[in-house]
């Protein structure tokens, strides 16, 4: 980056050095983009059977609070997995739900078919929406973050989609607050997410923030507040933005 440097007006012989500002905007990592790809793919077949046993019924609850604060008449769900929030759907809503996984969408066209939801399933990268901007009332997802490669590109694009005034409804788990329990995750994160998927220290609220959100409400589901109910919106002034920002997100599959 050029500095500009400016003369000044009382002594020319000193420079003035100011910081260009401009900040290039990030891109799409193609290599850890299809590595998540691939290893949605593989767990499709998997993974309804290790979230009942790793969540229980107690997930039930959760879904319902998440969609209890989806307003619409357009909704996006983002990372919509095998479809675990179709039974959770209000009705009356024109809900569009994309994933990076074309096995996982296999899985949730299979459900919506099961349960008679109406949901327009698209295979799409949260990184990359093809939508147009201000085009949702609410974006929503639950665990995807976890599993973004790169959260804040993620977050960006859905603050760019999501109408002025709309809101970003998350259900999310990640890094633990407590700096010794913090640490910890970091050190277990490439086991589980070499042997599971998800990320388990993503900062999500400071994700979220990075992107140019502003963070409305949040709430400690479950799990000494790892998992977490987020309410979310555009911010009114995002424009000095940093992008693409990885703290939180080392050693990912
Ligand atoms: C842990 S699963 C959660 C699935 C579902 N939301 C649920 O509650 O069961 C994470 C999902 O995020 C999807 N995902 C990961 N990266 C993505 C991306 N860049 N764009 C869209 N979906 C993505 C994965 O394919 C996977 O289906």
């Amino acid at each position: 980056m050029t500095p500009i440097v400016q003369p000044s007006s009382s002594d020319d012989t000193v420079p003035i050095v100011k910081a260009d500002r401009r900040v290039s905007a990030p891109s799409v990592d193609p290599r850890r983009t299809s590595r998540a790809r691939r290893k949605w793919d593989r767990n499709a077949r998997f993974y309804d059977m290790m979230s009942r046993f790793m969540d229980g019924n107690e997930s039930k609850a959760w879904y319902d609070r998440l969609w209890g604060n989806v307003t619409g008449p357009r909704v996006l769900e983002v990372g919509v997995g095998t479809g675990r929030s179709f039974p959770h759907h209000p009705r009356g809503l024109e809900i569009t739900a994309v994933d990076l996984s074309d096995r996982m969408l296999a899985k949730a066209r299979a459900q919506a078919g099961r349960l008679g939801v109406s949901v327009d399933l698209r295979q799409m990268d949260v990184q990359e929406l093809a939508f147009p901007d201000n085009t949702f009332d609410t974006v929503v997802a639950a665990c995807t973050f976890c599993s973004v490669p790169d959260p804040v590109l993620g977050f960006r694009e859905i603050r760019r989609v999501t109408k002025s005034g709309g809101r970003v409804v998350l259900l999310e788990h990640m890094r633990h607050d407590n700096r010794f329990i913090g640490k910890l995750m970091d050190l277990m994160n490439p086991i589980t997410a070499w042997l599971i998927g998800p990320n388990i220290n993503r900062r999500t609220l400071d994700n979220l923030r990075k992107a140019g959100m502003e963070i409305e409400a949040v709430e400690n589901l479950a799990w000494g507040g790892i998992l977490k109910l987020i309410v979310a919106r555009p911010a009114k002034n995002s424009h000095t933005l940093k992008g693409g920002d990885n703290s939180g997100n080392a050693h990912q599959g």
